[in-house]
């Protein structure tokens, strides 16, 4: 896993690939959120590069370093934020609510309000439980967070998967109902890309 993700433009092996990062807020080693990243790569790797993207090295947000005084790991963050064509956000629910990891990391990209990189950035969310209710409410406060960013949150039937520990087996995504709902929402994030392509203001 790496901080870095590669562009998908350029070399004949993905000239024609969309680039996107995703990102789950989950540090665990075994995370289910993060395999649910992992199973979507897979499954679109003909047509996405899609990296999932190491959040362990970004600070806690501190408005006193803004603009040019952002940490060196921030402003790689950003930068390959708006080099990609989208990002896949899949969190597991903490506490009724995006886990905060994620949520600092929206929060150092959503500067400047509403001129950030997160700004008309096309974004398919998608949350993880173990229990059997969990996620709805993260998914929730993820659509709202990003409404607030201006992001294109892509319209598709929502993707919760829940008692996940039943359906992620060695670190992917294998009950089938719930990989359709996932793949569904990349499906419709890639035709937003591909219908609306960078998009900016
Ligand atoms: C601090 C904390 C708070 C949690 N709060 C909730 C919650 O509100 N609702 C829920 O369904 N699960 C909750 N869980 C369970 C997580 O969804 C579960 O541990 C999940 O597997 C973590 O995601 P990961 O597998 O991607 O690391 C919580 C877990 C932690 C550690």
């Amino acid at each position: 896993m790496t901080g870095s993700p590669r562009r998908g433009r350029g070399d004949s092996t993905s000239m024609s690939k969309v680039s996107l990062i995703g990102m789950s807020g989950s540090l665990r080693t075994g995370s289910y959120s993060n395999a649910v990243i992992e199973t979507l790569r897979e499954h679109f790797a003909d047509r996405a590069d899609l990296r999932l993207y190491d959040l362990a090295p970004i600070p806690l947000y501190n408005q006193d370093f803004e603009g040019e005084q952002r940490p060196p790991t921030v402003k790689r963050m950003l930068a390959d934020i708006e080099a990609a064509d989208g990002l896949v956000l899949c969190a597991p629910e903490f506490n009724h609510s995006i886990p905060g990891v994620l949520k600092n990391a929206i929060d150092w990209a959503s500067r400047p309000a509403f001129a950030s990189v997160l700004a008309y950035k096309p974004v398919a969310i998608m949350a993880t439980s173990r229990g059997p209710l969990g996620g709805a409410r993260c998914l929730e406060h993820m659509k709202v967070a990003l409404d607030s960013c201006l992001s294109r949150v892509t319209l598709a039937r929502e993707v919760i998967v829940t008692a996940a520990e039943s359906k992620i087996k060695d670190g992917r995504l294998v009950d089938e109902v719930s990989l359709g709902f996932a793949t569904a929402a990349v499906e419709a994030l890639l035709r937003e890309i591909a219908l609306w392509p960078r998009h900016k203001g």
